[in-house]
């Protein structure tokens, strides 16, 4: 019985110790362009990753970004509406568009 009150008090207390160091998380801001849209894209797409996901795909088409948000809603289950996924993909293009249709 004493071995298995050492054996349980030597396991358990390593759980409780406290760390005693300043952690830091750094913070990277990922702006995104001001325009008419923005905010349907910001209560569209940020509730599950951050805006760097769209900086990171450089400047692309129409039907590019169309078949992201469609991706987004077919894979991952995005609640967007009709709506909002064109004004969505509108706003992607107008302000990360390379110009092109396709
Ligand atoms: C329900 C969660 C969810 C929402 C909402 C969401 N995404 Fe995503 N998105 C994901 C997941 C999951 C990935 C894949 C992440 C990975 O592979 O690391 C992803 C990846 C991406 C990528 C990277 C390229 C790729 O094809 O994987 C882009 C671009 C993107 N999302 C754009 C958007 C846009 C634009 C919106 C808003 C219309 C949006 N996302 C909303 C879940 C979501």
């Amino acid at each position: 019985m004493k071995k298995l009150l050492i054996l349980s008090v030597a396991t358990v207390a390593p759980l409780l110790a406290q760390v005693d160091e300043n952690i830091s998380i750094p913070y990277v801001d990922f702006p995104m362009v001001k325009a008419s849209g923005v905010a349907t894209y910001q209560s569209s797409c940020i509730m599950c990753h951050s805006l760097g996901y769209i900086d990171n795909q450089g400047l692309q088409s129409k039907a590019f970004w169309r078949g992201k948000v469609d991706k987004m809603i077919v894979h991952f289950k995005a609640p967007i509406t009709v709506q909002d996924a064109d004004t969505v993909t509108n706003y992607l293009f107008k302000n990360y568009g390379n110009g092109k249709l396709k």
